[in-house]
């Protein structure tokens, strides 16, 4: 048996097939672009690995998904490729355009096309699982309940809107053509292999650089945050026994405000790696706010919890300690990721 995943040579994506290969020997497909985002020194464990078939490619390469499938002849597909980081939407939405919403269109023909010409047991069993996110429920006020998979879609910024639009394709694509889909929406993850453009491990590279640790606005806008190892067991809970055509929230039951993750990471690194020049919260900088900065999110994670009896094994407290280190134990992973294309996104991110 195989599954075709996208996006594997990502953040969550590297996670999860390294995840998978520790619990399975079913070959996994890694169908990835291998943009700025994508690493496959993150996978280097499973080189000379059979089970672990790269292919470097574009989602929105029909001929490529296409021939793809019909080789592998996959049982499942878990689309996780995406342009991802929000500030990088509001910079240049095109491509957030281009693979988040094309891509997942062609992928979802290309799924179709061959789905219907499965028979038996392999058609009914056959899963297309599409990885989104909780921003595409907008955001909430202090005193609101969590994001239930019943809340309207309220997508603010140009990457929300291409994931919700992602998402309806997927949703319609089961609604008229009877494709059997599983769809997932995750608060923010953390963990190994975190790109340093994204909060968590930009504040432990700054830091340890003795560079400003950015914190947009006042530092009160509250995200979920939950270990992607945790994501990775809720993906695999879902496709296994999810029901097809239904949405399952995935989320830590961890609400914590910016400026509070900066000051625990910072508090870490002190205990860590003490700096002599005294405590890292010196380095706390803000600047100026997002444009339409989400100023809430929260997940209610009933639903996979009840049905599917799934629950992050880690808490923010062992978490966040296994993330630091684990960026502490791997400088050379932190310097070869900070390529050309790397500091000119901070450059023009941050201004120099
Ligand atoms: P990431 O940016 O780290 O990785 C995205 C991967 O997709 C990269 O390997 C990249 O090379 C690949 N990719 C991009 N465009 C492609 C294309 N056209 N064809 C093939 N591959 C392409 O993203 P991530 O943080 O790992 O997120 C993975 C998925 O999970 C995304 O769909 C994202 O919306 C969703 N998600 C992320 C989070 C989070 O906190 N990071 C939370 C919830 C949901
Ligand atoms: O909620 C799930 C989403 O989480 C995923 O769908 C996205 O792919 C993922 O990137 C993440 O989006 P966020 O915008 O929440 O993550 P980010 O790490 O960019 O920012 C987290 C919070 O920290 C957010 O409120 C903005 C703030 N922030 C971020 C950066 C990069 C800062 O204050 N300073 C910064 O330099």
């Amino acid at each position: 048996m195989t599954i075709l995943v996208t996006g594997g040579a990502g953040f969550i994506g590297s996670n999860f097939v390294l995840d998978w290969l520790r619990g399975s020997d079913e070959t996994v497909v890694n169908l990835d672009a291998l943009t700025y985002a994508g690493n496959l020194e993150n996978l280097k464990s499973l080189d000379g690995d059979a089970r672990h078939v790269f292919v470097k490619g574009d989602i929105c390469d029909r001929a490529q998904v296409d021939a793809l499938l019909a080789t592998h002849r996959p049982r499942a597909i878990v689309h996780f490729a995406a342009e991802s980081h929000v500030d990088r939407s509001i910079h240049g939405p095109g491509a957030f355009m281009r693979t988040n919403v094309e891509g997942t269109f062609t992928l979802l023909e290309a799924a179709r096309a061959y789905w219907s010409q499965l028979q038996g047991d392999a058609k009914s069993s056959f899963r297309f699982h599409h990885v989104s996110t909780d921003e595409v429920y907008g955001s909430l006020k202090p005193q609101d309940p969590p994001f239930a998979e019943t809340h309207p879609y309220e997508p603010n910024s140009p990457y929300s809107a291409s994931k919700a639009s992602s998402d309806h394709l997927v949703r319609a694509w089961h609604h008229t053509y009877g494709l059997p889909v599983l769809t997932t929406n995750c608060s923010n993850n953390y963990g190994p292999y975190h790109f340093p453009e994204k909060l968590i491990p930009l504040m432990i590279v700054n830091a340890l650089a003795g560079k400003p640790l950015p914190v947009y606005g006042d530092g009160q806008q509250i995200r979920d945050w939950l270990y992607v190892t945790d994501h990775c067991s809720g993906i695999r809970a879902v496709l296994a026994g999810g029901r097809v055509g239904e949405t399952y929230n995935i989320g830590g039951w961890n609400e914590k405000a910016n400026i509070d993750i900066v000051r625990i990471v910072c508090a870490l690194l002190d205990e860590l790696r003490p700096d002599p020049a005294g405590p890292y919260s010196r380095l706390i900088s803000h600047v100026t706010d997002r444009p339409g900065h989400d100023r809430r999110y929260a997940i209610d994670a009933r639903k996979i919890a009840d049905e599917l009896g799934w629950r992050p094994a880690e808490t923010f407290e062992t978490g966040i300690r296994k993330t630091v280190q684990w960026y502490l134990d791997h400088p050379e992973w932190v310097a070869r990721v900070q390529s050309g294309a790397y500091r000119e996104w901070v450059d023009q991110q941050y201004g120099g």
